[in-house]
């Protein structure tokens, strides 16, 4: 398909000089492979759409392809045997490290970072996006070929590790001071797990509970957190036990969601002793100027953005925003980063603009290279969901009850399978991954449970089932076929795909003109561009829908063109065959790249 598409290309440049081509892919198979839209041309050249469309149709060629023109556009058709064999040769001989709609290396540095939660909250849903979003940008940009570098900028400082601190002297060091039983205190929070991140949660939310009949404690937080600032021992320990035991709990549900960072250092904890060159720079620049009561900030009206962006209080103390600073400088230094895409709620669209200003005075070279990718908050019916009350979904509680209603659907369904308890955690994260995926980026989401676990409609298990189904009918086909729908080598996070050998597509592929077929490989045949979006919107939805419409168009076929009990000749059964399994393999490797498992058997 590739190469049609250059042949396509150079044939309207040609006839086209100095026009944009910018091809697309048409809403149905029947319309052709590809679609050169021809109003924009039209327009430079004075003439009609539908003429030039016509006109392109006469003159061109392009080896292999009919050229067809429907109303204002010019549109490549293959063959129907020439499809089928375009996509199986391009699917399934593939090589290992360049699976099917994968790029080239460009040898692009992108840092991706993403998930960042803070230390001493429990990982809630709304972590979710932020983390699945940000793994699905690593595995599609190292897919289409880019050098990826995967950041967690883990919220371990700020003035909260106060309000914690002066919570566990207060409290819980008389009464618990492991942090490992319960507190005679322990509210009845929903969700509630018996472990020290658990436990450390409570202390924050019991603490804002008092604070507000207390107002005084507030001073104690402040206190607390400067003692950590100015390196007082007995903060800095317990700090950094704080830390430990959430990044224990968090590297466990990484684990889970099959989700890994280069660094999980580098949180805004290690810019700390970055802060004061970072605030020399500035000053050094004449950016940074003294603002309203002894703070310091840098004026961003010249570059449209009203609000200043603070960088010290008057106190001394830097921000938020500071350590976002120091930390672009240092990803400059080490990364020499071509892109750096920000997978951070919308809440925070001010704050980026801000930082990326700012930086961007400091050194042009940040120009074009900084990218918040934001996106919409998960509400709960009743509204926002906030760690400080303590109304918040945790991620544990959902994926554990997507696993369990599978769990129910296997026993009544298919009480034989193996591994019943594997298969219902993939299928339980497929739910909950795609639900996440298929919802735009950034509108927020209502969580409601029926939907974010949901079995059936557009959800991750109805692609994992087309898959399934596919291995099932290869496992009765025998011979090498099931074997051939295993990738060569166990995907895991640091690959860049899923690896399969290479298998020759069959010589007679007359099995494969079926309308129903032709559809299918239509819908393969989209795959390619819909990662390339994925990667261009900054999330993978259109993948996410892309691979519902193989799935869906598997089902036709699977209902219309008879598979293992095609009549002679042998030739219909091999092709069509070779049509499942190519089918499998663009599935598993779609599912893949969105971080979801794709089960043999369910
Ligand atoms: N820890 C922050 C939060 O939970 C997100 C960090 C986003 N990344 C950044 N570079 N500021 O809101």
């Amino acid at each position: 398909m590739e190469r049609l598409k250059d042949a396509f290309s150079r044939a309207l440049a040609a006839a086209l000089p100095g026009q944009d081509i910018v091809l697309e892919r048409p809403k149905a198979g029947e319309h052709g492979d590809l679609a050169f839209p021809c109003f924009r041309a039209a327009k430079a050249l004075g003439g009609n759409p539908a003429e030039l469309a016509r006109r392109l149709a006469a003159e061109l060629n392009v080896e292999g392809a009919a050229l067809v023109a429907a109303g204002p556009y010019l549109n490549l058709r293959l063959a129907p045997l020439d499809r089928a064999r375009v996509l199986l040769e391009a699917i399934l001989q593939a090589e290992p490290a360049r699976p099917y709609g994968s790029g080239e290396p460009h040898g692009e540095v992108v840092i991706v970072e993403y998930s960042s939660p803070n230390i001493a909250k429990l990982f809630t849903i709304g972590h979710l996006r932020s983390t699945m979003i940000g793994h699905a940008l690593v595995q599609v940009h190292r897919f289409l070929g880019a050098r990826v570098v995967r950041l967690n900028h883990l919220g371990d400082w700020g003035t909260q590790f106060g309000t914690l601190l002066a919570a566990y002297k207060r409290w819980a060091e008389a009464e618990n001071p492991e942090l490992s039983r319960d507190f005679p205190w322990a509210e009845e929070i929903p969700g509630a797990r018996r472990s020290p991140l658990f436990r450390l949660f409570q202390l924050y939310v019991r603490f804002h509970a008092e604070e507000e009949k207390d107002p005084a404690m507030r001073d104690e937080a402040r206190d607390w957190f400067r003692r950590l600032e100015a390196g007082d021992p007995e903060a800095r320990r317990l700090w950094s036990w704080f830390r430990e035991i959430s990044l224990r709990e968090f590297q466990r549900i990484y684990q889970r969601l099959g989700v890994a960072f280069d660094s999980l250092e580098m949180g805004e904890a290690f810019y700390e002793d970055q802060i004061a060159a970072t605030l020399q720079r500035l000053e050094a620049s004449g950016h940074l100027v003294e603002g309203e009561n002894g703070a310091r900030i840098v004026h961003l009206e010249d570059v449209g953005i009203q609000a200043p962006c603070l960088l010290q209080k008057a106190d001394g103390t830097s921000i938020y925003a500071t350590r976002d600073i120091a930390a672009g400088l240092y990803r400059q230094r080490t990364y020499a980063f071509d892109r750096c895409l920000y997978v951070v709620g919308g809440e925070q669209v001010l704050h980026f603009q801000q930082v990326f200003a700012v930086l961007e005075k400091l050194d042009p070279w940040f120009k074009g290279r900084l990218k918040h990718t934001p996106f919409g908050l998960i509400q709960l019916p009743e509204g926002k969901m906030s760690t400080r009350k303590g109304n918040v979904i945790f991620l544990e509680d959902v994926l554990d009850e997507a696993a369990q209603r599978v769990r129910a659907v296997i026993e009544e369904k298919n009480p034989e399978l193996p591994d019943k308890e594997r298969v219902a955690e993939m299928l339980g994260l497929g739910a909950v991954l795609f639900f996440n995926a298929i919802n735009d980026r950034v509108k927020s989401i209502t969580f409601t449970w029926e939907r974010a676990v949901a079995l059936d409609g557009d959800t991750g298990p109805y692609v994992q089932y087309a898959h399934a189904r596919i291995c099932s009918v290869l496992r009765k086909a025998g011979g090498d076929w099931a074997a051939r729908a295993r990738p060569s080598t166990e995907p895991c996070p640091e690959s860049a795909g899923v690896d399969y050998l290479p298998v020759e597509a069959p010589q007679d592929l007359a099995g494969l003109e079926d309308p129903a077929a032709q559809e299918l490989l239509f819908q393969l045949g989209g795959l390619p561009e819909a990662v390339r979006s994925a990667a261009r919107e900054g999330m993978a939805t259109a993948l996410a829908r892309q691979l519902l419409a193989v799935a869906r168009a598997f089902s036709g076929f699977y209902t219309l063109c008879p598979v293992l009990a095609a009549e002679n000749p042998a030739a219909v059964r091999e092709s069509r065959l070779a049509l499942c399994l190519a089918t499998a393999r663009a599935l598993r490797q779609g599912l893949y790249l969105m971080g979801i498992q794709a089960p043999e058997e369910m």
